[in-house]
């Protein structure tokens, strides 16, 4: 990159939902990576190759710290004063590892596995008010807003009584949409929430994720409050947004492709290849990662220097014809590659199992249930987050 080099916007908006932002095509066919200009008005690199992005999420080089200055900022002040720090998400090694192996225990697979029942439980309970109700419905608040709110609550220990207030205040949180004064103020009460819960785990241990933490760094002398905090409201972050719109956005997709859909019908066997290519198409977080380099490195034949930002963009590195044949088309008996939406190294997704049964039990059971589903509304009416960091949908109204 010299000087005198125009470094192109990075665009995030995307025209078609399932298809990329402008200007990947251009970025991708100049090479594995290039330099960009973020909606902050600061420089970065984006990578859009596969190969060299699962290098740089690999690389010892790279550091997820938020703090440094020249973190990599979509938009301007948004990924800094949040005013806590996102637990293992903003750890490099060699800090990270332990903290990561204190919870990893929670999201094995096989505990994940035993929720199935309770999931499928809380769907179908949500699919039987959904039926009992008016149509048309908003799939959003009825089914895909509810689903890993409740789970989540389940997961940290929140008790029943609580949960509306914690769902109002997290949607206010999650929502970009909101004023950054009310999402500072969702912010802080929600905080102030997790940290008296946190308390009262410590006064009276339970047996909840949380509730475990405080018993385990007790046994082990390590008692943290604040960490314990930062964790609940992490995996909050982490766990809810993300779901949210990848169920949302998953139902369209689906909606979209009817003879795909009908396969899946005929054949369930077929969701969980279904949920990673749904995944891979809708690809909700462009970009999938942030780093600082925090030495110099040649990444994808470029050099790149210390305390240079680093983005990876999800949609092209999820779509890189050099791996995924006929990548933008939806094909759910796809064999080839893994896609990077749950990321890659060290800080790969850890709630990607829980992620992947919500998914599964939602998309079966909403299109068993329901079987003639159909959005309510021409496609092109759908109010996407065009400009969201998780992409998805304000509203999904269907009907049957
Ligand atoms: C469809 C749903 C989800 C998607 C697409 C997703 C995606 C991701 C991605 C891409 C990363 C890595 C980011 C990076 O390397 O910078 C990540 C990390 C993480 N995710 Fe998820 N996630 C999902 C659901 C969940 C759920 C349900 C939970 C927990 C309840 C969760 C908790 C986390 C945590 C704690 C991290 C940080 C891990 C670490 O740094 O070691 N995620 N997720």
């Amino acid at each position: 990159m010299t000087d005198n080099q125009v470094v192109p916007d990075l665009a995030i908006r995307r025209g078609c939902p399932f298809a990329e932002p402008d200007g990947y095509d251009e970025l991708r066919n100049s090479g594995p990576i290039s330099r960009v200009r973020l909606g902050s008005g600061k420089e970065s690199w984006a990578v859009t190759s596969y190969h060299v992005a699962r290098e740089m999420l690999a690389s010892e080089a790279m550091s997820i710290d938020r703090r440094h200055p020249n973190f990599p900022q979509l938009v301007p002040g948004f990924s800094k004063d949040i005013g806590f720090r996102a637990s293992i998400g903003d750890m490099d090694p060699p800090e990270h590892g332990p903290a990561r192996r204190a919870i990893s225990g929670e999201f094995a697979q096989r505990r994940i596995e035993a929720m199935r029942p309770g999931i499928q439980k809380m769907v179908d309970e949500l699919i039987d008010a959904v039926l009992a109700g008016p149509k048309p419905v908003d799939l959003v608040p009825a089914l895909a807003l509810p689903v890993p709110t409740i789970l989540i609550c389940e997961l940290l220990g929140v008790p029943d009584e609580d949960r509306a207030t914690f769902q109002a205040r997290s949607a206010t949180m999650i929502d970009l949409f909101t004023s950054p004064q009310d999402r500072m103020a969702a912010i802080g009460a929600l905080l102030g929430y997790i940290d008296q819960l946190v308390t009262d785990k410590e006064n009276n241990p339970t047996d909840d994720l949380i509730g475990r933490q405080v018993q385990r760094a007790r046994a082990n002398g390590e008692v943290d409050h604040k960490s314990l905090v930062e964790l609940a409201l992490t995996l909050l972050v982490a766990g809810h947004e993300t779901t949210v719109n990848m169920i949302a956005l998953g139902v369209v997709a689906l909606l979209e492709h009817p003879e795909q859909l009908r396969m899946i019908q005929r054949e369930p066997e077929r969701m969980p290849a279904a949920v990673e290519e749904l995944l891979r198409y809708c690809s909700i977080l462009n970009p999938v990662a942030y780093r600082v380099v925090k030495s110099d490195i040649t990444l994808g034949g470029v050099r790149l220097r210390a305390g240079d930002a680093v983005v990876a963009l999800g949609t092209s590195v999820n779509r890189d014809p050099e791996v995924f044949e006929n990548p933008d088309r939806l094909d759910i008996e796809r064999t080839e590659g893994r896609h990077l939406a749950f990321g890659y190294g060290v800080h790969l997704c850890i709630g990607q199992h829980l992620a992947r049964v919500e998914l599964c039990v939602v998309f079966e059971t909403l299109f068993r249930r329901i079987p003639d589903l159909r959005l309510a509304v021409p496609v092109e009416q759908l109010s996407f987050k065009s400009e969201a960091i998780a992409y998805g949908l304000n509203s999904l109204p269907v009907t049957w």
